[in-house]
């Protein structure tokens, strides 16, 4: 018998100072100019957010998707994906830490780094050179803050009940534009 917790998507919660210093997300002056929180009712929600985010992102755009275990990261992420026209399974990259997709808009690195042990494996992830060619979404950013660049996107997801998520979006002002049509 072990007394961890089973896990989810493969993942057992870790224990806490498992990465000291590492934990915080970077809050910056970029991060702050545009916030809003959504209300996302069901997985449909969640995926109307995800092709608003899609047709927002440019070469260079980082999406730093946060929020605890099961809370709809890798949704999210699939449902860009899919609005991007990627019709190819899209797997969560738990173990991989990093899928590449070609899309017909640009290339998109998909990253989950809760596996990661050392933020400076980020260095052999390439996320620099991901930004230079495409887009980035990143699970798990926390693990890793100081690689995520300044101009990221953060969207925090938190469980509000079985089928809906609360969103919490931040990031550069030109988001506000890009999804000022999603009804809150
Ligand atoms: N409105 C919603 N949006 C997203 N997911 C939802 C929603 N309602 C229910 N779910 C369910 O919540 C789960 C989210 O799982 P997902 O793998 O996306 O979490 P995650 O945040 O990526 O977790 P992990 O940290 O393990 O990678 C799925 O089972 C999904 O069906
Ligand atoms: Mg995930």
């Amino acid at each position: 018998m072990s007394d961890t917790p089973p896990g989810i998507n493969g993942k057992s919660p870790l224990p806490a100072g498992r990465l000291p210093g590492l934990q915080v997300p970077r809050m910056d002056e970029y991060s702050q100019a545009f916030g809003r929180e959504l209300m996302l009712h069901g997985p449909a929600d969640t995926e109307a957010l995800g092709a608003r985010i899609a047709a927002g992102l440019r070469v260079g755009t980082a999406v730093a998707l946060e929020g605890d275990l099961g809370a709809g990261k890798t949704v999210l992420a699939r449902s860009i994906l899919r609005a991007l026209g990627v019709e190819e399974d899209v797997p969560s990259p738990t173990f991989t830490l990093v899928q590449s997709y070609e899309t017909a808009k640009l290339p998109v690195r998909h990253y989950d780094l809760y596996r990661i042990e050392k933020a400076t494996e980020m260095e052999e992830l390439a996320l620099e050179e991901a930004l230079d060619e495409g887009a980035a979404l990143i699970e798990w950013p926390e693990r890793a803050s100081a690689y995520i660049p300044d101009d990221a996107l953060h969207v925090r997801l938190e469980i509000a009940g079985e089928n809906s998520r609360r969103a919490f979006l931040s990031g550069p002002h030109r988001w506000a534009r890009e999804l000022e049509t999603l009804k809150s």
